[in-house]
């Protein structure tokens, strides 16, 4: 029998079918057993069986609409989830696009069209980038949030909305209000309770199960063969700042799959080299050099393992060193498989 660990059983909790952020059709799951991810899921847990807005906050990719659409999910209610996002559409539009029209409010509105607030009656209505919101719909959103009421464009009659709100930003909204872009009072009104989401860079423990996830995912999609996951790779990927978060790792695995070679995957994990510590002033050129050197020769490691599918001895033959030389100089470059801060996890530990 399968044997779950905790937090496959925690993750299998978070998720459900549906059409995922990612397009494809397989179930959202909220992976991550740090204890970062951990209290986002705690918090998603506690969140989800009450109607109150909820800010999602985190640098671009680290799976903010994924957890909006938990939210909603684990709610069990009965309306749709509908999202908008606020930056796409041009501000007079996304007036209309939101609050709905009434026939003839504008030249060219000659039906009435109700906006996504109606749309998402009894379920949840997601305002992804709130941080670009223009300053003259802010108040409407405000007095929405007030009130729970609102009007379609051109309208008469006050409309009563019965949709959860769940908002996200990767912007410092305690800087737009301080830059006078963000209303104060519309800020306090959407950051009741917030889920920050951290960095991936702030989670590497979380990076080999995301990895396997979503080479998983995109050997099924493509139908292709499951690349492995070497640990020198792993270690790799643990090592890369992950500017894009989860969202460049899913795009990295995705091209692993496709490509089925790890030669691509290498310039930009090649680049998180020891080059990243400051110089600081006073290097003498031997020191420089000496570096060049190392991070030149860990480069051609790095190539000469990938083109050979991560097979150590065959790695070691190619470049004309004993095997024993090979281990040295992955440790010595910190590729050695032991020196991972983290197991790779077991194929059994999958959900
Ligand atoms: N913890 C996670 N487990 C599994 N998949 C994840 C996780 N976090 C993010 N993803 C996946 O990464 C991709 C990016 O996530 P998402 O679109 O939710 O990020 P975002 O924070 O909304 O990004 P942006 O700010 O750029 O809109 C999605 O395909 C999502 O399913
Ligand atoms: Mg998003």
């Amino acid at each position: 029998m399968k044997t779950m660990t905790s937090t496959a059983m925690d993750e299998a909790a978070s998720g459900a079918s549906g059409s995922p952020c990612h397009g494809l059709a397989e179930p959202e799951i909220l992976f991550g057993s740090s204890r970062a991810m951990q209290r986002v899921r705690e918090k998603l847990d506690l969140l989800s069986s009450t109607p109150i807005p909820v800010l999602i906050t985190g640098e671009s990719g680290t799976g903010k609409e994924l957890v909006a659409r938990l939210l909603h999910r684990q709610a069990t209610v009965p309306g749709p989830f509908v999202k908008l996002n606020c930056p796409a559409i041009p501000g007079s539009l996304l007036e209309s696009e939101l609050f709905g029209f009434e026939k003839g409010a504008f030249t060219g509105a000659h039906l009435c069209k109700p906006g996504r607030i109606e749309q998402a009656e009894g379920g949840t209505l997601f305002l992804d980038e709130i941080g670009e919101l223009e300053l003259s719909l802010q108040g409407k959103l405000l007095q929405l949030l007030q009130d729970g009421h609102f009007m379609r464009l051109g309208g008469r009659t006050e409309l009563r909305a019965s949709t959860r709100m769940l908002f996200a930003t990767n912007r410092d909204l305690d800087a737009e209000v301080a830059a006078g872009r963000l209303r104060s009072d519309l800020y306090y009104r959407i950051n009741v309770v917030g889920i920050a989401l951290p960095p991936l860079r702030h989670r590497r423990e979380d990076i080999p199960r995301l990895a396997r996830h979503f080479i998983d995912v995109y050997s099924r999609h493509f139908e292709r063969k499951v690349p492995s996951l070497a640990p020198e790779l792993v270690s790799l990927l643990q090592r890369y700042r992950w500017p894009g978060n989860v969202r460049e790792l899913e795009n990295m695995m995705k091209r692993y799959v496709v490509l089925g070679s790890a030669m691509e995957l290498l310039p930009p994990l090649a680049d998180c080299t020891a080059s990243e510590t400051d110089l600081g002033d006073n290097v003498s050129l031997k020191a420089l050099t000496r570096r060049a050197t190392r991070e030149l020769e860990r480069n051609i490691i790095l190539q000469a393992l990938a083109a050979h599918h991560w097979h150590r001895k065959r790695t070691a033959a190619a470049l004309q060193i004993s095997y024993r030389a090979l281990l040295y100089k992955l440790k010595e470059n910190g590729l050695h498989v032991d020196s991972g801060p983290v197991p790779i996890p077991s194929p059994e530990e999958d959900v």
